[in-house]
């Protein structure tokens, strides 16, 4: 089909829109074209980087260099398995996958190439999700193997300690001990029974939760719980999303889990930010349904942050920093994500804070599904 200026208009806006950056490089190896996706992998405006060189721009950039300059040289479309590293003039490298193509002018002649980049990033923290959901189901199993070995002597032992209580005679100070051996067996059930919850099936009971009202409730509770520690809690919530089909247990479960960790975190008048919002990036796709926007709920404070040497072990079961602490939390938190269906995306920069964020498919009830 002919070329229109309707045409070279559309051309434009689906440069404009794509989520692949594109550069455009003259036989000359000036950049003549940095679309705006392009503009957001490099970090530089377009005005920045139009008429430059491409030596000038990827300086020091051996690998991307030496794509590009064998693209020139053979006219030929080039793909690059590997990830690249972009360098960029304020941030952190980042994470991208570069394809070439040759360029034709309109007399078929080669005229330069087309540097085409994926941001990887949110690919890397789909896998990296993936990766923890995995290892979780793994260890979920082995804990319950192990779980229901303990738990048989467990009872054993409580048994045996009730009786010897019953046995004593009031005023003995040894029922003393009897009561303490109960409670501690309690205590070694209830972390038991938390384990055996990570190798249960995801059975998430789908009710209509109103996230709003929940995580107003949360913090309700939680202020009064910090209060001694002046723990500054803010809510932002988007008053426009809707009741969403989840499990309420479940979820209350989360959220207090991750606002307990952000105000335990911070010091004596820290502030803890809870912020819910709808993504406008994705629409969560999953074969036999619609596809659906995700809610994000976002749990920010300012505490010391998450040294990036612990960083990997946080969804470890029994991972803890704190004396009284499980480390169960967060390895239950990872799995009532998983059961929903949803990510759970850590961010921390030490000495400025932590950022947990939730994303939960946007799941109608039932009834209102089709409205
Ligand atoms: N917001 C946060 N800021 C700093 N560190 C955190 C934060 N959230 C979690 N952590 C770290 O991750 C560890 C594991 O958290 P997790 O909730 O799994 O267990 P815990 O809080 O230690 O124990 P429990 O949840 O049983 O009280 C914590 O001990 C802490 O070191
Ligand atoms: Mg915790």
């Amino acid at each position: 089909m002919a070329a229109t200026p309707k045409d070279a208009s559309l051309y434009l806006r689906v440069l404009e829109n794509m989520e692949e950056g594109v550069i455009a490089i003259d036989r000359h190896g000036t950049v003549v074209l940095h679309n705006p996706a392009a503009q957001s992998c490099t970090g530089l405006s377009e005005k920045q980087v139009v008429g430059r060189h491409y030596l000038d721009l990827f300086e020091k950039q051996d690998k991307l260099l030496g794509l590009i300059n064998t693209a020139l040289e053979k006219n030929r479309s080039l793909f690059n398995h590997e990830e690249l590293l972009l360098t960029r003039p304020n941030g952190e490298p980042l994470p991208v996958r570069a394809s070439l193509s040759p360029n034709f002018d309109r007399q078929g002649e080669p005229d330069g190439v087309i540097l085409m980049l994926r941001d990887l990033t949110q690919v890397r923290e789909l896998q990296e999700a993936i990766h923890r959901a995995e290892t979780l189901s793994m260890l979920g199993t082995l804990a319950a193997g192990l779980a229901h070995e303990i738990k048989n002597p467990l009872g054993g032992i409580r048994g045996a300690a009730q009786l010897l209580g019953m046995e004593l005679p009031e005023e003995s100070p040894l029922k003393e001990y009897t009561s303490v051996m109960t409670r501690e067996v309690d205590r070694v059930n209830d972390l038991i029974e938390e384990l055996l919850d990570l190798a249960r099936p995801p059975s998430p009971r789908q009710g209509q939760v109103n996230l709003g009202r929940m995580l107003s409730d949360i913090v309700l509770l939680q202020r009064e719980n910090h209060r001694p520690r002046q723990v500054d809690f803010q809510l932002q919530l988007d008053p426009s999303i809707p009741a969403i089909r989840a499990d309420e247990k479940l979820l209350i479960r989360l959220f207090l889990n991750l606002v307990k960790n952000a105000a335990e975190a911070v010091e004596k008048g820290g502030r803890v930010l809870i912020r819910s919002r709808i993504g406008s990036r994705f629409l969560y796709n999953r074969p036999g349904e619609k596809p659906m926007p995700l809610v994000l709920i976002e749990i920010r404070d300012n505490g010391p942050g998450i040294p990036r040497e612990q960083m990997e072990n946080l969804f470890t079961p029994f991972f803890t920093t704190k004396d009284r602490g499980t480390g169960l939390g967060l390895t239950i938190c990872q799995k009532i994500v998983n059961d929903h269906g949803g990510f759970l995306k850590v961010e921390s920069e030490p000495g400025e804070g932590t950022l947990f964020t939730v994303s939960l498919p946007m799941r109608l009830p039932p009834e209102k599904r089709d409205h």
